[in-house]
This record gives structure tokens, sequence and C-alpha cells, in this order.
């Protein structure tokens, strides 16, 4: 049976440090659905379809990750998917608090579907999309932390 696994976030967007996480969760899952979410409290910088089209660039030489947006439950996409897994990074123990509340309301509502945390290398561990974007917009050096096409992209918005 093909393990199948859904990777979700905001992805405002995609770093190095969620690509690490998923060339790690490619070496355990025979597909991994990159699933970018549409209903964000975020406000994203980037909109849903540039959030897709730049973690799909991004991802490209990657056989076994696949890039989809989603907007309903996560669980029910993850369903849809026929995965039975979801997929975290944790950077630090700081994150685990709000992790913890996500697996376990993602459990509550569907006891079959497992999250297994992953850790990125330890060079991404203070990485996130808004530090990103924050020293993007200061006009910091972020060729570092990001792919050459979210370089582009990011660098563009602020130019
Ligand atoms: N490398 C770099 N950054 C990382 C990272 C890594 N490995 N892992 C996490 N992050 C960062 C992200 O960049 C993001 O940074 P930001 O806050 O500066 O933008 C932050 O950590 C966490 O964001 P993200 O991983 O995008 O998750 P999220 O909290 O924005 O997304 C969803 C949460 C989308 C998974 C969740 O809201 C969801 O499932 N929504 C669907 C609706 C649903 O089912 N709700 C009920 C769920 S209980």
């Amino acid at each position: 049976m093909r393990k199948i696994a859904v990777y979700p976030g905001t992805f405002d967007p995609i770093t190095h440090g969620h690509s690490d996480i998923v060339r790690r969760a490619t070496q355990l899952f025979d597909r991994v659905i990159i699933a970018v979410s549409e209903n964000t409290h975020k406000n994203p910088a980037f909109d849903f379809k540039e959030r897709i089209a730049l973690a799909a660039e991004v991802l490209a030489d990657n056989k076994r990750a696949q890039v989809k947006g989603f907007s309903n439950l996560l669980v029910d996409f993850a369903r849809e998917q026929n995965a039975d897994t979801i997929i975290r990074g944790l950077r630090a123990v700081s994150d685990l608090e709000y992790e913890f509340q996500l697996a376990s309301m993602n459990r509550k509502l569907s006891p079959n579907i497992e999250t297994i945390f992953l850790m990125p290398d330890e060079q991404y561990t203070y990485l996130s999309s808004s530090i990103v974007r924050q020293v993007a917009a200061l006009k910091g050096d972020i060729s570092g932390f990001v792919h050459p096409s979210v370089f582009i992209a990011l660098t563009g918005k602020h130019r």
C-alpha cells in the first residue's frame, strides 16, 4: 500500500526550512502532499495562488512531493487525498504547545489520522516565513533562506 502524508501550512512563502522538512518526509513516505492553506487568519503577503505556485516551483525536482491548495478542514482534505498521516515541523520547544493543540484537535476530529513531527536541520531552527519577509522588507539579504524564485518574488514586492 502506498503511504501518503500531507504537510500543511500557510507557506507565506515557502523557505529552506519547509523544504528541508519535505525532503525528510519524502524519504519516509511514497508521496507527500504539501497542503497550502487558503483560509488563514494570518493575512498573508502572498495570495493563495502565489503561495501554491512558489511552493510548486521550489519543490519541482522532488518527484514524491506534490503541492495542492485546500480550504476545508485539514483532516477532511487528508481523507480526500487518502493520506493517513499529517506531518508538522518542530523547530524548538516553543513550537510544541501550539502543535500539541493542533494535533490533539485533529486526532479528536479524525482518530485514524496520525500526526508526526519532524525536526528541520539545525541551521533552520530559527527560520520562519514572517522573519524572512521582515528581513526582505528592510532590504536584508535573504538569499541563504529561500529558493531563488522565492527570492525574486519577495525582493520584487519590496522594490
Ligand atoms: N521552516 C521554516 N519555518 C517553519 C517551519 C520550518 N520547518 N515550520 C514552521 N515554520 C514557520 C512557518 O513559516 C510559520 O511562520 P510564520 O508564522 O512566520 O508565518 C510558522 O512556523 C507556523 O506556520 P505554518 O507551519 O504555516 O502553520 P500555520 O500555523 O500557519 O498553519 C494550519 C496552520 C494551516 C496547518 C492550520 O491552521 C490548519 O490546519 N488549517 C486548516 C483548517 C483546520 O483544519 N483547522 C483545524 C486544525 S486543528
